[in-house]
């Protein structure tokens, strides 16, 4: 699904509080996802933090940059889902993923968050899952 121009806008304006901190809102997220999830730690390989936190970076500000336009991303949503799934990454990870990502944003946009522009964030990384998870489910995201 296409996000609406207002949605777009929120998120972009959201984006331009946070985005000079954005590797400190990468740190946040990483602790406070292990911190509720420490189940998923030994999916991670120790010792390459660092490159895999510049990489997940990178992938967000893309969800970001392209939101209005997904389909430029889908193909290398695609090869990043396919991997996820080699990982033993489950389709209902992605929303516990999601949640932990929308409340950190929360932080630190502070009085610029609100329920839309949760809203927004939301539907952009949920587009973005559902290509990830399309890649290895079959067309299923369920
Ligand atoms: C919108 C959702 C997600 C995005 C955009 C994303 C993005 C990324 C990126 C860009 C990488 C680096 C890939 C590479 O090494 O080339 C990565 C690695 C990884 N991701 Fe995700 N990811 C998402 C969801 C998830 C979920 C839900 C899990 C599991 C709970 C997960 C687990 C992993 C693991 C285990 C790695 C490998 C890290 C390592 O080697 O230490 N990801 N992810």
């Amino acid at each position: 699904m296409l996000l609406g121009s207002n949605e777009e806008r929120l998120l972009q304006n959201s984006f331009s509080v946070i985005e000079d901190n954005f590797s400190d809102v990468v740190d946040a997220f990483y602790e406070e996802f292990f911190r509720r999830h420490p189940e998923y730690a030994g999916l991670f390989k120790k010792g390459n933090a660092d490159a895999r936190k510049k990489q997940m970076a990178r992938a967000l500000v893309n969800v970001v940059k392209y939101a209005s336009e997904p389909q430029k991303l889908r193909t290398s949503l695609a090869r990043l889902g396919r991997q996820h799934g080699q990982m033993g990454v489950k389709a209902v990870y992605y929303n516990q993923m999601i949640e932990v990502m929308l409340d950190v944003l929360a932080v630190f946009c502070g009085r610029y968050w609100n329920e839309q522009v949760r809203a927004a964030w939301h539907h952009a990384l949920l587009d973005g899952a559902k290509i990830m998870i399309m890649a290895y489910r079959g067309g299923k995201t369920g």
